[in-house]
């Protein structure tokens, strides 16, 4: 600890037990984990200074961004006896550079996502990454979980994002690659091995992240209709006629939006009622003439002729626009407070997406009838948010939790798999699905990842206990 002062001074320290607490706690108070000290470094050469000392140590580092994750990535756990440190990286949040002509901003691991996308604001360009915690997410964290969100429809994920990264290595040297080429053919992309692996395999930096042109002409809608199978055909409709300015599809189901309603302050329904089920679309061009309105309120009118859908607002002003993504962008804080919801991030094919919720549906019903099933769908990206959501009550009378929420897991992610999907389309595995992806993964690629992982951090310094447990 002396050290690690000597290096950061006063400000960079914490080991005062209290003022740990929220360094060692899942955000939504999951998972409590223990450490010796966190450490708050400001340059990446401090960064690199603390890998040191705690690789001398034998010490387990947790690098730790917004601690917005899902997946209980960040929380430290160590078995007893060994020395554990949290680096918190919040105090590593400058501007290192823009560069308009080659599209490209420079940051530092702890700058928030809102902060970036001001930043890129300010400079006429666009910074297309949309997550609801994005005043909190740090790009470092984002990075390390290759966040997705609702802009990856049409940008992709953190890694489409990305042309170059800054990293202390689990033996402290610090890889530099934040040249921002766009074209690099030397060799194995060290980034996007850093990139996805949560912190395991080195603590990223820096960013050089991808710019986009803004947008200068945008379309919101919320469309009610029967169900999945509606809201693929309609996504289908709607690529046919404004395919490059699709920008957000995301599908909800009632019992999703009425948990908004019911506990997130300023939220308000545009319909007379909670459909039961809906789609939030936003469109957007470069063009300010693109006429998004008229090619929304086209597909809109189709749709209802067909029956496809059978009501539809559109926004009238930027406040009807913020409304509906207020809802959107709400639900994580309104499951916190609702009750116990074992939240799943699959991913099947995007025409799958009905046929896969008829059987999770189906399942639940049978198996966790205490349960409400919430879904929130990234439809585009086949991505779903399937919830159970049991009251606090039933689950505290559980006499282990732990052993439940197993169970329903591994019964939603078996039928995920049954339709060739993921376990995992954009949290992340963290200590929440390790053994999941031990049970469901590639024997070959977890055979793969362990090597890799061997090869770079031989100790397993970093973030042990994460991703490959
Ligand atoms: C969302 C989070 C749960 O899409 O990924 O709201
Ligand atoms: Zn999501």
């Amino acid at each position: 600890m002396e050290q690690i002062a000597a290096v950061l001074g006063e400000k960079g320290l914490i080991a005062d037990p209290d003022e740990m607490t929220p360094f060692v706690t899942d955000f939504r108070g999951r998972m409590v984990g223990a450490a010796d000290v966190v450490a708050l470094p400001g340059t990446t050469e401090e960064v690199a200074a603390v890998v040191a000392i705690a690789r001398e140590h034998g010490t387990a580092i947790f690098p730790l961004g917004g601690n917005t994750g899902l997946c209980c990535g960040a929380v430290p756990t160590v078995p007893a006896g060994r020395p554990a440190l949290v680096l918190g990286l919040g105090r590593l949040n400058a501007l290192r550079a823009v560069d308009r002509s080659a599209n490209v901003i420079t940051v530092e691991a702890g700058m928030t996502l809102a902060r970036v996308r001001e930043l890129a604001a300010a400079e006429g360009r666009r910074f297309p990454l949309r997550l609801g915690s994005e005043g909190t997410a740090q790009i470092g964290g984002l990075l390390s979980t290759n966040a997705g969100g609702t802009g990856a429809l049409r940008y992709g994920p953190m890694r489409d994002l990305v042309c170059g990264i800054e990293a202390v290595l689990p033996d402290g040297r610090i890889f530099r690659d934040l040249n921002a080429l766009r074209k690099d053919n030397t060799g194995y992309d060290l980034k996007h091995l850093l990139i996805g692996a949560e912190g395991t395999l080195g603590v990223v930096t820096a960013a050089a992240l991808r710019l986009h042109q803004p947008i200068r002409s945008r379309a919101h809608g919320w469309i009610s209709l029967a169900g999945p199978a509606a809201a693929v055909e309609l996504l289908s409709r709607l690529q046919d006629r404004c395919g490059d300015s699709i920008e957000t599809f995301e599908m909800l189901n009632g019992a999703e939006v009425d948990c908004v309603l019911q506990h997130i302050p300023r939220a308000r329904l545009p319909f007379e009622a909670t459909p039961a089920w809906s789609v939030m679309i936003e469109l957007g061009h470069s063009d300010p003439d693109a006429g998004l309105n008229a090619a929304l309120e086209a597909v809109m009118a189709d749709a209802l002729e067909a029956g496809l859908a059978d009501d539809a607002v559109i926004a009238q002003n930027e406040t009807q626009a913020q409304e509906i993504w207020h809802i959107r962008h709400s639900v994580t804080e309104a499951h916190r407070i609702d009750g116990v919801g074992i939240v799943h991030d699959i991913a099947v094919p995007t025409s799958a997406v009905p046929a896969f919720i008829a059987a999770a549906d189906e399942m639940s019903a049978k198996r966790f009838r205490e349960a409400r099933v919430l879904v929130v769908s990234h439809l585009g990206d086949g991505n779903v948010h399937y919830t159970l959501m049991f009251p606090h009550a039933y689950w505290q009378s559980l006499p282990v939790c732990e052993a439940k929420a197993l169970e329903v897991e591994q019964a939603v992610h078996d039928i995920a798999v049954g339709f060739g999907g993921t376990i995992s389309a954009e949290h992340g595995i963290g200590r929440k699905l390790t053994s999941e992806l031990e049970r469901l993964g590639d024997p070959v690629k977890l055979a793969v990842m362990r090597t890799i992982k061997r090869a770079l951090d031989p100790e397993n310094m970093m973030n042990p206990g994460a991703l490959v447990a």
